[in-house]
């Protein structure tokens, strides 16, 4: 059973190869709904809807190097294996937005994983992309804008430097306390 987190680097990665220049990851988790939702939004070049229909089935895929994508698959059945729900929604030269529901407590929920560690990889292997982390935990909100930080920092600082990339981890572990990665 792969980790939420697990997953969340495997869509961000189509996000990526989309051109996407803005990605915007959602994680949710709601114990009064007994919900654990995670979305993820890119301005990358879409899909057609020929595509959109058949990219949930682990047979379609644009890559060359073997026959089946499994990324959308796999985050698909793991949110429904947990009793939980799957949305897509695309359009062409516009962008992507996927969002999984798990049921919080149930058993084949796969655990959260190390969510800050992914978001901040994803934000210090790709500098030229912005990204929004927002974390909803029973109500309270706390978010990481890059745009935001590059408005602080100055356009010309790159975030993979390596005192803003220890930063942003310390405030990518605000944003998900520790607590939560076995969640
Ligand atoms: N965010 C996106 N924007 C545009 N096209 C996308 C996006 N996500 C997926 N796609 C298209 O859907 C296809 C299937 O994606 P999926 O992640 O399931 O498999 P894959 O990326 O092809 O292979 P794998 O994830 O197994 O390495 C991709 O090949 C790509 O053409
Ligand atoms: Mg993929």
């Amino acid at each position: 059973m792969k980790e939420i987190a697990l997953h969340i680097m495997d869509i961000v990665q189509n996000s990526i190869t989309a051109n996407a220049t803005l990605i915007e990851i959602s994680l949710e988790i709601e114990s009064r709904e007994d919900t654990v939702s995670v979305t993820v939004k890119d301005n990358g070049k879409g899909m057609s809807r020929e595509m959109l229909m058949h990219v949930t089935s682990p047979f379609v895929t644009t890559r060359t190097t073997r026959k089946v994508g499994l990324g959308i698959s796999l985050f698909k059945a793991g949110a429904e294996n947990s009793g939980g729900s799957f949305t897509i929604d695309s359009e062409e030269g516009k962008g992507t937005e996927l969002s999984a529901v798990y049921v919080l407590d149930n058993i084949d929920r796969p655990p959260i994983g190390d969510f800050a560690g992914t978001a901040h990889s994803l934000i210090v292997c790709n500098p030229a992309i912005d990204f929004v982390i927002r974390v909803v935990i029973d109500g309270r909100e706390d978010a990481l804008d890059t745009r935001e930080v590059r408005k602080v920092l100055g356009q010309d600082v790159p975030l993979d430097l390596p005192d803003v990339s220890a930063w942003l981890k310390e405030n990518l572990d605000e944003v998900f306390p520790s607590e939560y990665v076995m969640f």
